[in-house]
């Protein structure tokens, strides 16, 4: 036990101070911005990646939450693959706001402690309403990248094309996490994850 808490401690500390590798690269590679943005549009575009980024830092936790507490080797096995898929969109999102001159938000440790433990708690409470936790949480993070894709000047090639790519992937766990027996959660705790989700994004945008 106290070995799979000092490895998570270690999981922990990599995923919020060192820059992660993607194993996918990164799906703007072969693109260029036409024209450059201004300076206003880049550091916009670098908070709504910034939300991005703390919502990766939010998934990694909730996923090693949930993975910690899981005996269930097949839903363990589909976790890890969605686990790194997460990396990657981390590590793209990370770049991507080095790039525009943004910050990543100050927020992301308790971010990662928060979503660590409700991973935690719905892995332990039941199989199917963890599975069904987080594909309704797959499926808000989709509708906000969609959001977001409506906000970006449609010049910024790139980012658009990371979120692109990122909402595709979001989409796939969400049907993973169905075809894996998630049950549905009630429309109150759909709510209060909504709530959550909005407090999230709004904050991370500014701090
Ligand atoms: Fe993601
Ligand atoms: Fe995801």
């Amino acid at each position: 036990m106290l070995d799979s808490i000092i490895n998570e401690v270690d999981k922990a500390l990599k995923t919020l101070t060192v820059s992660s590798l993607s194993e996918r690269p990164r799906p703007d590679r072969n693109l260029n911005n036409p024209q450059t943005l201004t300076s206003q549009e880049k550091e916009e575009h670098a908070k709504y990646m910034r939300v991005n980024h703390s919502g990766e830092i939010c998934a990694q936790a909730l996923y090693r939450g949930q993975l910690f507490f899981n005996n269930n080797k097949k839903i363990e096995e589909q976790l890890e693959i969605a686990a790194n898929e997460e990396l990657d969109h981390l590590s793209w999102c990370q770049s991507r706001i080095k790039e525009l001159n943004g910050t990543t938000s100050r927020l992301n440790p308790l971010l990662y402690l928060g979503s660590f433990t409700i991973g935690s708690i719905a892995s332990i409470i039941d199989e199917k309403y963890n599975l069904g936790f987080l594909s309704e949480t797959e499926k808000q993070v989709s509708s906000h990248l969609e959001n977001h894709l409506s906000k970006i000047a449609s010049k910024d090639k790139k980012t658009i094309a990371i979120i692109k790519q990122m909402k595709k992937d979001e989409e796939k766990h969400e049907l993973s996490a169905k075809s894996m027996g998630a049950k549905e959660l009630p429309y109150f705790i759909q709510k209060i994850m909504k709530s959550t989700s909005k407090l999230m994004t709004s904050s991370t945008f500014r701090i």
